[in-house]
């Protein structure tokens, strides 16, 4: 592991070589654990607050219980990025349901692990942000909400592997997956917005998405500068008929999409909608962190 990676697991600092959990946790076995990814802004852990309460809500909605409260969760985001000598870090926490003897039942599941991991943050290329990037909308369906439901941020990423493994063979950066209706969801690690003459949207949370915390900061960073974001339906034609499309997410902020498979979106290039929301996100970090610092 290179410079910059530190790992906490179960609350004690190992050497990330050294980092080791059970083949019988079913976090290993099953994808039976819930997750979040964080990035520091001058150190500051952007939105932790909203990162952790997320987290608390994606393992209620599995039935799964957090081994250690929010705060130790927290104390620890803290402890490994102090550690890691990194400017920023990119830190990502991870909460099994535990181990046991094999076997799909909940019951059987005990000794959790917990990590909490900082590493050097790696933002996309300047030329992201300048230029653009591509994104395919996906033959595999987002997972429906009564089976897995969007909203849990777990570790059975299939859905979104998949999805992105084909967005990457057709050389596009981010996957976009419709639902079983035709309806777009959001992206493989990524929410998505579209601008449509002077109407910006993007899907509601019954759409069937995660609740990205960026996503709320872009939502909260729009109001603040007057502009107005719909929460409703969004179809492939629109999709593939807005004047402006973005995705967001933590690591990657607001990413402007300049082609949906291969067409161009408007005027190919990143817009001014997206320049304006771009500032005010930027305000918005800055006064969060300004505040915490
Ligand atoms: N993923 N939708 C999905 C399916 C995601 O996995 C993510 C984030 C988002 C954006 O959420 P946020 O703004 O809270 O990061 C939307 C993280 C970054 C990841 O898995 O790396």
């Amino acid at each position: 592991m290179g410079m910059g990676t530190v790992v906490s697991l179960n609350g004690i600092l190992v050497d990330p070589d050294e980092a080791r959990v059970s083949i019988f946790d079913r976090g290993f076995l099953y994808g039976d654990s819930v997750y979040e990814v964080v990035r520091t802004y001058d150190g500051v852990p952007f939105m932790l607050e909203a990162h952790l309460a997320r987290l608390e809500s994606s393992a209620a909605r599995i039935g799964m219980r957090l081994p250690v409260p929010l705060s130790t969760f927290a104390e620890e985001v803290h402890t490994v990025h102090a550690a890691s000598g990194n400017p920023d870090s990119y830190i990502r926490i991870v909460s099994t349901r535990g181990s046991g003897p094999l076997g799909l039942d909940p019951g059987l599941a005990e000794h959790p692990t917990h990590i909490v991991v900082a590493m050097p943050l790696n933002p996309p290329a300047p030329s992201v942000y300048a230029e653009g990037a591509a994104v395919a909308l996906v033959s595999v369906r987002r997972n429906l909400r009564d089976a897995i439901d969007p909203m849990a941020k777990t570790g059975n990423y299939l859905n979104s592997v998949m999805a992105l493994a084909e967005a990457k063979k057709a050389g596009a950066y981010e996957a976009i997956m419709l639902d079983h209706r035709d309806y777009v969801t959001e992206g493989a690690s990524s929410n998505i917005f579209a601008v449509l003459g002077d109407t910006i949207l993007t899907p509601a949370l019954d759409a069937g998405i995660l609740e990205g915390i960026t996503r709320s900061a872009v939502f909260s960073a729009c109001q603040e500068g007057g502009l107005r974001v719909l929460e409703l339906p969004l179809t492939e034609a629109a999709l593939r008929s807005a004047d402006e499309v973005f995705i967001t997410s933590s690591i990657r902020e607001i990413v402007p999409i300049v082609t949906v498979d291969g067409a161009p979106v408007g005027a190919g290039k990143p817009g001014p909608v997206y320049a304006q929301i771009r500032k005010l996100f930027d305000a918005f970090v800055a006064r969060y962190v300004a505040e915490r610092k």
